[in-house]
């Protein structure tokens, strides 16, 4: 097959970026080695930016979100064992969304299916050659035949452990890691707020987020060795209880819980993003810890302003554009990372904190709610800065 752009990872940055360019009139191929079935079934992020909706509904994808999706006004911090509401409504104007990744994922891969897209899920030993001059990708199908796609330009979408970003001669990859991780449940229970509780606690972070009105998402900080098969749902709720408690009362309300995962828990940034011919967008580029919601946002962001610069790279024929996708990403991928840094060290504790620290970070917690410009912040890069 030959086509104009080649995309390695049918995920949310893959398809959506397959999406904006058929928008644009631009023919693409994706490939991904998971099945349908697979990403479908593969709990992610839940939280998605007032303009992350905008790219769904007003790029012709779905608007199933809008009926699906609830929509949030705010979330609350619980530190102290007492709640804050943090109201982005009142004080930027701004909301997010509650809709689960798998569903981004399945109305993205709808909707390249409906506009005759070509996807290619289940395919084995992907391999992307020629990435200086003439770019080129093989793979596997399930019966073993090797195929090849040729295109002028290659984007890798292919996540935290993307084979793409190897092929980045001479760039800088910035790392920070962090002691700790999150144990990640699925249960079967009502929900026990009407939005996200962030809460700081003396036994650590957790944080209780939604699905549907019968199944809920919750995290709590953990150890990074930590194996969630040795936990019993009881020694879960035990511990997500303590966590939540407060003189208000408060208790969540509980039920089977029908997942348990430890996340991995880091910062990452690859520059540049570029490569001759090939580009990097989402988690291939920079990975983001998961407190605030970034993640999955930022890899729409991403392929918004690659599609933008593919466009002109592909029609005046001129590649020197190419060069502007770092630079332009970057900006909003370095807001992301403080924001996401922020939010963690904001509300985790750390084996080696100090009474100090302890204090210093209730005082933190404590201006923050107490302030509007300091809510009006966090309301900010939580809902989303506005787009360049
Ligand atoms: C979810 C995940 C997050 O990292 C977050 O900050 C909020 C919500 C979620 O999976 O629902």
């Amino acid at each position: 097959t030959r086509t104009q752009v080649a995309v390695v990872g049918g995920g949310p940055a893959g398809l959506m970026l397959s999406h904006l360019l058929h928008v644009a009139g631009i023919d693409s191929v994706v490939v991904d080695n998971r099945t349908v079935h697979t990403i479908e079934t593969t709990h992610r992020a839940g939280i998605l930016e007032r303009d992350s909706v905008r790219l769904l509904t007003d790029t012709g994808v779905s608007d199933r979100v809008l009926r699906d999706g609830d929509r949030h006004g705010g979330i609350y911090l619980r530190f102290d064992g007492t709640s804050h509401h943090v109201d982005f409504e009142a004080l930027v104007g701004a909301s997010v969304w509650l809709y689960p990744q798998t569903d981004v994922f399945t109305d993205l891969h709808r909707a390249r299916v409906r506009d005759g897209g070509d996807v290619r899920f289940g395919i084995a030993d992907t391999e992307v050659e020629g990435v200086l001059d003439a770019p080129r990708i093989t793979y596997a199908d399930e019966g073993g035949r090797r195929h090849e796609v040729s295109a002028d330009l290659v984007v890798g979408c292919d996540g935290s452990r993307s084979t793409c970003r190897g092929l980045v001669e001479g760039g800088r990859q910035f790392f920070r890691e962090y002691p700790f991780a999150w144990f990640g449940i699925l249960c079967e229970a009502p929900k026990s707020a009407p939005e996200l509780i962030y809460a700081r606690s003396d036994r650590g972070f957790a944080l209780i987020s939604q699905r549907t009105d019968e199944v809920q998402r919750m995290y709590f900080q953990c150890d990074p060795s930590e194996d969630p098969s040795t936990w019993s749902d009881d020694r879960i709720w035990t511990e997500l209880q303590a966590r939540l408690a407060g003189e208000d009362g408060f208790r969540l309300h509980e039920g089977p819980v029908i997942e348990r995962t430890v996340l991995p828990f880091r910062s990452f940034v690859q520059t540049p993003m570029r490569h001759g011919r090939l580009l990097l967008a989402g988690d291939a580029a920079h990975t983001v810890p998961p407190t605030g919601a970034k993640g999955l946002n930022l890899a729409l962001a991403d392929v918004r302003v690659l599609a933008e610069v593919l466009e002109q790279a592909i029609g005046k024929q001129d590649h020197d554009v190419l060069d502007t996708y770092t630079e332009r990403a970057l900006e909003r991928v370095w807001k992301a990372q403080h924001f996401s840094y922020w939010m963690t060290t904001m509300l985790h504790r750390s084996a080696d904190s100090s009474d100090f620290d302890e204090r210093r970070q209730l005082g933190e917690l404590h201006a923050l709610v107490a302030s509007q410009r300091g809510s009006a912040y966090l309301a900010e890069g939580y809902t989303g800065w506005p787009q360049d």
